[in-house]
């Protein structure tokens, strides 16, 4: 079953969506770094990493549904953020987005009967479950710490524990 039209543009929508977190999780990656922040810096570059995974399933789902892959030039990301709580804050916000952008793509897939995308959207819908909740005790913890440096060195170790995930995880 061939991609329609309105899925098309819509999954590369997505596509162009996941491109764009990999970026602005890349320029936090960059911040954090150059802030000393090691741990928060290499949470975010597996973040970014994971980004790039999200975006080649969309990918590869829209050829091997024949259809047209269209890449678009992403907007340069914010450069710098006065501390981790607002980056992280700015990451949870833009999660928030992008689940929203996900209901709608299963909507859309609906309205089309489009089972195929249906199912492959599922992926995302518990994603986007995972990427909220792994933001909010970051937040929490962040906002505890307020600006007491001892609080935030032990959080940006603990941090600097994330594992890569596999494939199957993105
Ligand atoms: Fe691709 Fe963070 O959602």
């Amino acid at each position: 079953m061939r991609l329609s039209n309105p899925m098309e543009q819509a999954l590369n929508e997505q596509l162009y969506e996941e491109l764009g977190s990999f970026y602005i999780y890349l320029a936090m990656a960059a911040d954090f770094s150059a802030k000393q922040w090691p741990g928060m810096a290499k949470w975010m570059e597996l973040q970014a990493k994971e980004e790039l995974g999200h975006a080649m399933r969309f990918y590869r789902f829209i050829l091997e549904r024949g259809g047209q892959v269209r890449l678009k030039a992403l907007p340069q990301p914010q450069e710098s953020w006065e501390t981790p709580l607002a980056a992280f804050s700015a990451a949870l916000a833009h999660e928030q987005h992008i689940t929203g952008r996900i209901h709608a793509l299963v909507e859309l897939a609906r309205q089309h009967k489009d089972y195929p995308s249906e199912v492959f959207l599922q992926w995302f819908v518990t994603e986007q479950v995972e990427e909220e909740a792994q933001l909010e005790p970051i937040i929490h913890r962040l906002k505890l710490a307020g600006d007491h440096p001892p609080a935030l060195f032990i959080l940006d170790r603990e941090l600097a524990a994330r594992e890569e995930e596999g494939e199957e995880e993105e």
